[in-house]
């Protein structure tokens, strides 16, 4: 299986930024998690941030044809991108949309998604762990696929 990580706008901070919302994991540090895991269970995983929507967008749709599954934290985008969720959308990569933080449990803004109704699933509020949560459910639904 081929596994693609994107990580929205921001989340080159993680570590530093807001650590009571997002914890004190460095992205490096989730990448390189994500890294092993993906190791030991086989999986083929390549992992994108930017902080600028054109450059998300035109990394899925280099993903076209390339990529089993999509593990996606949007970040603020989340909340106002109909750009990314369209480009998701045209290359019909399943993917799983997770956040660092229980986005119910914050500011009213923060609970639509313009993602979740197209996702396999969504993880929100176990932090930098939603990660391994996420890479264990593209692996079951891989798995189950094959199947
Ligand atoms: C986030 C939640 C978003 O609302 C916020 O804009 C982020 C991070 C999270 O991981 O909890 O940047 O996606």
């Amino acid at each position: 299986g081929r596994i693609l990580v994107l990580h929205g706008p921001n989340l080159n901070l993680l570590g530093v930024r807001e650590p009571g919302h997002y914890g004190r994991q460095s992205l490096a540090e989730i990448d390189a998690m994500l890294a092993a895991q993906a190791q030991r269970w086989g999986l083929r995983l390549a992992s994108f941030q930017s902080n600028a929507e054109h450059a998300l967008i035109e990394r899925i749709h280099a993903a076209r044809g390339q990529t089993d599954c999509i593990i996606i934290n949007p970040a603020a985008f989340t909340h106002t991108s109909v750009a990314l969720r369209d480009a998701l959308a045209a290359v019909a990569i399943p993917f799983i949309e997770i956040h660092l933080s229980n986005v119910h449990a914050r500011e009213p803004f923060r609970r639509h998604s313009y993602f979740s109704d197209l996702a396999l699933g969504v993880i929100s509020g176990f932090g930098a762990h939603g990660y391994c949560l996420a890479l264990d459910a593209a692996r079951h639904f891989l798995q189950a696929r094959q199947t």
